[in-house]
């Protein structure tokens, strides 16, 4: 048991505090000067948060915090009521609804394993480490909400989670990212070469542009579609939750790779340059065979081919955010509603699903 009364042990105390030998100057020399911080590859102490360097990512931090949510919060009810009516959704409606599940409940999975198995333990910034942290709950809380999706609408368990197994359009999209991944968690890899720091950018690029950035947007916007025609209003409001969590990672990723190709312009080869272009080019591929596979005939006002200009349209934003020129000039939005719903100022709840309302988290709106 302890006690406040007692002197410390040599154990107890701080370690820098063990040496007694050292001489002051030298305790003076280990404090952290913000100046030699480093996104990657830093000699600074990781467990000193403070001095700030990156202050937009601790800022991050706190907008995560302020728009804390749990998915059992979100009433489910309507949801479960018009799944278990015959006739209260098309068969194209389930199908996208199931196949939507189906590369959800394990995508952010694979994240949050990318982000505490692989991302963060490369990265020497604390303040970026503890978003990181934040943002690993957060995918956690999103698994969360996908498997309670599941759950309340008494979806085969076992159909739904190997979807990324079993249906060839997410099997593909997992298949694309998982090099990306497994690069990070090799217990081998280590960055400080040239190559290697390449791989790395090239995984956080993957990762912020192409899953977070692309592969959820035409899963977000099939449901938040069915959502602004009052149907599953509970699990839209869940994505809307999602949608707001996700573009934050999105940006936080894309402010990781501006500030670490600031740190380290030798890794922004034209040749590496076009790897990237070539990337983006498969993941719109990718995701636009998704999309097809979702919704094979037209449904909700939506079809595939729509998908294919709001990819491009995505594409273009995500490459000119980290510096590459537009891969698809003059691609415009098809659907401007969904630039609405990730404004995360919204504060009005329009179904008035929601039970508990936090002070920032708020209430999103659908118009
Ligand atoms: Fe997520
Ligand atoms: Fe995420």
């Amino acid at each position: 048991m302890l006690s406040w009364d007692d002197e410390p042990t040599s154990a107890q105390r701080a370690p820098q505090a063990a040496n007694l030998d050292a001489a002051p100057a030298a305790e003076v020399a280990k404090r952290v000067n913000a100046d030699d911080k480093r996104i990657i590859n830093g000699e600074t102490d990781v467990n000193q948060l403070v001095p700030f360097k990156y202050k937009w990512a601790w800022d991050k931090y706190l907008a995560g915090c302020a728009n804390h949510w749990m998915p059992q919060e979100v009433n489910m009810q309507r949801d479960i009521e018009l799944w278990k009516n015959p006739n209260g959704l098309s068969e194209d409606e389930r199908r996208l609804v199931k196949r939507n599940l189906g590369f959800f409940v394990t995508a952010d999975s694979l994240a949050a394993n990318n982000i505490v198995l692989g991302t963060y333990r490369h990265i020497t910034a604390p303040e970026c480490r503890q978003y990181l942290l934040r943002q690993a709950f957060e995918e956690a809380i999103h698994t969360h909400a996908y498997q309670y999706i599941v759950e309340s609408l008494g979806l085969d368990e076992g159909e739904i989670f190997n979807a990324y197994n079993e249906i060839d359009s997410i099997h593909d999209k997992d298949q694309f990212l998982i090099p990306f991944i497994d690069v990070l968690t090799n217990p081998d890899f280590k960055t400080g070469t040239v190559e290697n720091d390449q791989k790395l950018l090239k995984s956080i690029i993957v990762f912020a542009c192409l899953m977070e950035g692309l592969f959820f947007y035409v899963g977000f916007t099939q449901i938040l579609a069915l959502g602004r025609q009052n149907k599953m209003t509970g699990a839209a409001e869940q994505y809307q939750y999602i949608l707001r969590d996700e573009s934050m990672h999105c940006n936080f990723g894309i402010d990781l790779i501006n500030q670490l190709k600031l740190e380290n312009p030798h890794l922004w080869t034209a040749e590496f340059k076009e790897e990237i272009k070539g990337l983006f080019m498969k993941a719109v591929e990718l995701e636009y065979q998704y999309a097809e596979d979702t919704m094979p005939r037209g449904v909700l006002g939506m079809n595939a081919s729509m998908f294919k200009g709001y990819l491009r349209y995505i594409a273009n934003r995500r490459a000119t955010q980290i510096g590459l020129e537009a891969l698809f000039p003059n691609e415009e939005n098809p659907f401007p509603w969904m630039s609405e719903m990730i404004d995360l100022k919204k504060e009005r709840n329009f179904f008035e699903t929601r039970v508990i309302e936090y002070q920032s988290g708020g209430a999103l709106s659908w118009d």
